[in-house]
Formats: C-alpha cells, sequence, structure tokens
C-alpha cells in the first residue's frame, strides 16, 4: 500500500530530527524543506533527512539533555503526563486509528468493487478488452502488494510521532503565531512560561482571571480546580483558565501575549536560597518565590530588593522561565541592600522584591541573528536574556561577546556551556583594557553584515554610544538596538 499524504508541523519536526526549530526554520528559508501550509509532508522529511533513526528519540534526549546541562538544571525536564491525561490521550490516538483502519476497509471495498466491474467490461468486450483488463488488474495487484519504497523508516517515523503526541502536545498561540509544546502535567500557562512566552496571567492559581484565554480547535482537560466563574457565555465561546487545563491533543488557543507595558508591578515575598560568592566583589542572591505567588516580569528587567530596611535596584539574572527560582548579582558597596547581602544574609531570611521596571527585553518575533554584548555586570540582564532567547529558540543564531577585565568573567564557564550545547552559538570573552570604543569596533569588526541583526547591549553609557554608533554605521537597523545602560 502506497503511504498517504501525513503532514506535521514545524515544531515537531525539529523534535523529531533532534534540531533547534530555527535550523529547521533556515532550511525551510534556503529552499533545502519544503512545506505546505507551514506543514511537512512526512515522504519530504523522510527524504532530507535520510540518515536519522526514527526508532528511538535519542537525538531528541541527546538535545535535551544537553541544554539541560547547560542551564545548570531541569529547565527541560521530560515527565509523564498523568495517568488520565495519558488515558485521554491514548483514546485521542486510538479514535485516529480507528478512523484510519475504517478509511482502510473502505478502501478494500472499493478496490473489490471496482474488480468487479472490470470482470463485466471485460465479459462485455472483444478479446482486446479481456487483455486490456488482466492487464490493468495484474497492475493493480502488483502495486497494492508492493511495499511502499520507504515503508521501514516511514513506519518508524509515523511511530515515534505518535509516541511523542501522548508524551507532549503542541500548542499554536494566535494571533501571535508562538509554539510551544506541554510535557507532562504541565498547564498551558506553566508550559508557555517554561518556553519563554509570556502569556497574560495574573495569580497563576485559578482566582483572578487574567489568564483567560480562547480554545480555537484540540481538546484540553482540567487539572487544578479554579475559584475563578467563568461565565456560560465565555464557555460557550470556548473560554478556558491557561492557569488550570492542560491540552489533550494538540491545539490552537488565541491568547494575549504580554509586552513590559502589560505587566503590572508586584511585591513578592520571597526568600533566600542561596547567597554564593561568584568573585571577591560580586555575589549571586538566589530567591525562592512562594508557590502561589511568582514574579511576573521579563528577561531584561530589573527589581527592588529590599530587607530589614535595606533596599537595592538589582537586574534579574534569571529568565523567567525557571519558574519561582529568582537570581540577582549584587556588588559589594557597603552601602543600602548589598551592605545586608555582604553582613551574612543567609538561608530562608526574608527579601521583598518590588518590580519589575524597564523595556530592555526580547523582542519575541524577531528570527534574525541575535548579537549579546555585556559590559562587567552588564553580564546580568544579558544573562536572562539569553536565557529566554535559547527558551525561545528562534533566532538563527546567537553571539555573546562579555567585556571585562581578567577576574571579570564569573560565570565564564556557564556561558561556555552554552556554546557547547548550542551549534548557533559563539561565545567570546573579550578583555576591557582597550577601551570602549577598541572594544566596541573589535566587536563589530566580526560581523560583516548586521542589516538583518539584534543586538542587546548592557555596559556603561560610553561603551553603549561608541557601538551603537558603529553598529548603525555599518548596516544595522535603529530597531536592531537595544541598548541598557549599567554602571
Ligand atoms: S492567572 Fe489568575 S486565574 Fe489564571
Amino acid at each position: 500500500m502506497q503511504s498517504m499524504a501525513h503532514y506535521l508541523p514545524v515544531s515537531r519536526v525539529a523534535r523529531l530530527v533532534g534540531q533547534p526549530r530555527s535550523a529547521i526554520q533556515r532550511m525551510i528559508h534556503d529552499g533545502e524543506l519544503s512545506t505546505f501550509d507551514g506543514m511537512v509532508d512526512m515522504n519530504e522529511l523522510l527524504r532530507v533527512f535520510p540518515d536519522v533513526q526514527w526508532e528511538d528519540d535519542g537525538e531528541f534526549k541527546r538535545v535535551e539533555e544537553i541544554k539541560a546541562k547547560a542551564f545548570g538544571k531541569r529547565v527541560y525536564e521530560r515527565a509523564l503526563p498523568d495517568k488520565e491525561v495519558l488515558a485521554e490521550r491514548l483514546y485521542e490516538l486510538g479514535k485516529e486509528f480507528a478512523a484510519a483502519k475504517s478509511l482502510l476497509l473502505h478502501y478494500d471495498e472499493v478496490f473489490r468493487f471496482l474488480g468487479d466491474k472490470l470482470d463485466d467490461v471485460a465479459e462485455s468486450g472483444g478479446a482486446a478488452s479481456v487483455d486490456a483488463v488482466a492487464g490493468l488488474k495484474q497492475w493493480l495487484k502488483r502495486e497494492l502488494e508492493a511495499a511502499p519504497g520507504e515503508a521501514e523508516r516511514a513506519e518508524a517515523l509515523l511511530a515515534q510521532e505518535s509516541v511523542m503526541r501522548i508524551m507532549s502536545v503542541q500548542v499554536t498561540v494566535q494571533p501571535s503565531g508562538h509554539e510551544f509544546f506541554v510535557e507532562g502535567n504541565d498547564t498551558l500557562l506553566e508550559a508557555a512560561l517554561r518556553a519563554g512566552i509570556p502569556l497574560n496571567y495574573g495569580c497563576s492559581n485559578g482566582n483572578c482571571g487574567d489568564c483567560k484565554a480562547r480554545l480555537v480547535s484540540g481538546q484540553v482537560k482540567k487539572v487544578h480546580p479554579h475559584d475563578y466563574v467563568l461565565k456560560e457565555q465565555d464557555k460557550a465561546n470556548g473560554a478556558i483558565l491557561l492557569c488550570s487545563y492542560t491540552p489533550i491533543t494538540d491545539v490552537v488557543v488565541e491568547a494575549n501575549v504580554s509586552g513590559a507595558e502589560d505587566i503590572p508591578e508586584q511585591e513578592i515575598p520571597t526568600r533566600v536560597k542561596a547567597v554564593e560568592m561568584l568573585n571577591e566583589h560580586l555575589a549571586a542572591l538566589h530567591l525562592t518565590a512562594p508557590r502561589s505567588q511568582r514574579l511576573r516580569f521579563l528577561a531584561g528587567q530589573r527589581v527592588t530588593l529590599s530587607a530589614d530596611g535595606a533596599e537595592g535596584e538589582y537586574f534579574v539574572a534569571s529568565c523567567p522561565c525557571e519558574d519561582r527560582h529568582i537570581e540577582l548579582h549584587v556588588r559589594r558597596d557597603n552601602r543600602g541592600f548589598s551592605r545586608k547581602v555582604f553582613d551574612g544574609l543567609g538561608k530562608d531570611d526574608g527579601v521583598l522584591i518590588t518590580g519589575p521596571r524597564g523595556r530592555f527585553v526580547m523582542k519575541l518575533d524577531s528570527r534574525r541573528p541575535v548579537i549579546f554584548v555585556a559590559w562587567e555586570e552588564g553580564f546580568a540582564p544579558i544573562k536572562s536574556l539569553v536565557q529566554h532567547a535559547m527558551s525561545l529558540e528562534t533566532a538563527e543564531s546567537m553571539h555573546l561577546y562579555w567585556v571585562a577585565d581578567k577576574d571579570g568573567h564569573y560565570q565564564d564557564n556557564l556561558c561556555r556551556a552554552w556554546a557547547d550545547a548550542l551549534d548557533d552559538f559563539v561565545y567570546q570573552p573579550l578583555d576591557r583594557a582597550p577601551g570602549a570604543a577598541a572594544v566596541a569596533e573589535a566587536i563589530l569588526a566580526r560581523h560583516a553584515d548586521l542589516a538583518r541583526a539584534d543586538i542587546y547591549a548592557a555596559g556603561p553609557d560610553a561603551f553603549l554610544k561608541a557601538l551603537e554608533a558603529g553598529a548603525l554605521a555599518r548596516g544595522l537597523s535603529p530597531m536592531g538596538w537595544h541598548g541598557e545602560i549599567v554602571l
């Protein structure tokens, strides 16, 4: 039997072949992989990736494990859904299987009928029609019995895709077009935030209704009860709460993606998880937000920290995709909150976060090459942005330059781990000694064409000015420049 047309979404193709989504998108852009309505035909996939072993998900696991290691935590945890969700996914898959089987039975009937009709035609015609019909029947028989060219690989691919659809389902957000996967029992909201997509929300536990969205297609299941009451009219229009539901099948939802201006100021009482000395002058403060009150912020934003009347403003150095964990880098300066940290702020002490503030945030829809530049402690917001870009998987390539004195690259190993984990990630530590203008020039000299790039740079004003002027002179679009002064 010849294989029927079977189309797969680009995100799932990326997972099946163990490549980042941006790499698949580039192949489509370069004409190496063709799509139909944004979907990839299974036969095209088999043609373009002749060497992929579809029998196991080794490639996918390998990439996920490397990424998890690079993040230093289990951001990409891949858990089984609970048995109720699993049962519903299997039921849905069973329905598809039943539909395919009944279609095949129907085809069988049609072929039998066709055979009878051909016999009738042969009987009523002369010797020539008997020969023609016999030839045609033989050909049909041969074609139906012959195994399709790539039967084994096609079967393995379909089997692997089915397993993936049980383990995780795909969500497409309208109108933004963002796509992400939901693993295990995650709610739609949790999965979106993990994937770096800042969907609108408030309480994250079913009380406020801010995460209300519309289910356009597919099926969902309530996994957390909610106190917020959805009106009958809303329900009739497909309204769901993203913080309460998990998808059973691939779904399309209509939901708002927030920008910096949509995020309200919050007061979050956190606890110190650890104070880690990064070097003699700098500490990484690791805070944990309460389960029911995670800090809503975008990568690249800053917050005010206060404890016992001491106060200071810092950039968040962690990614919003990290759930309740918040990391900030605090310089020793004997004043305010810094003094508090270096005078012995300890595990489980309370720290109040107020914020977030700032517009130094990622352009979510950009598929262009991204250049990140940090001058010394400008690394904190850049670190958050890099991790956000890694979760989004949309940037065509990433370059990270970190300018500091010889002891100043205090998380050098982490940056090297990112470069090892991702094919299109280049990390270059640079010495600050030559001065702002010379360093800016050295960075820009490595990029012949900036017309299609986005630059995110954090550092002192003089350095940012030199970098921006040089980049614009080399063709960077003014829309591609994102600078944040960090003293
Ligand atoms: S975020 Fe408040 S109800 Fe979902």
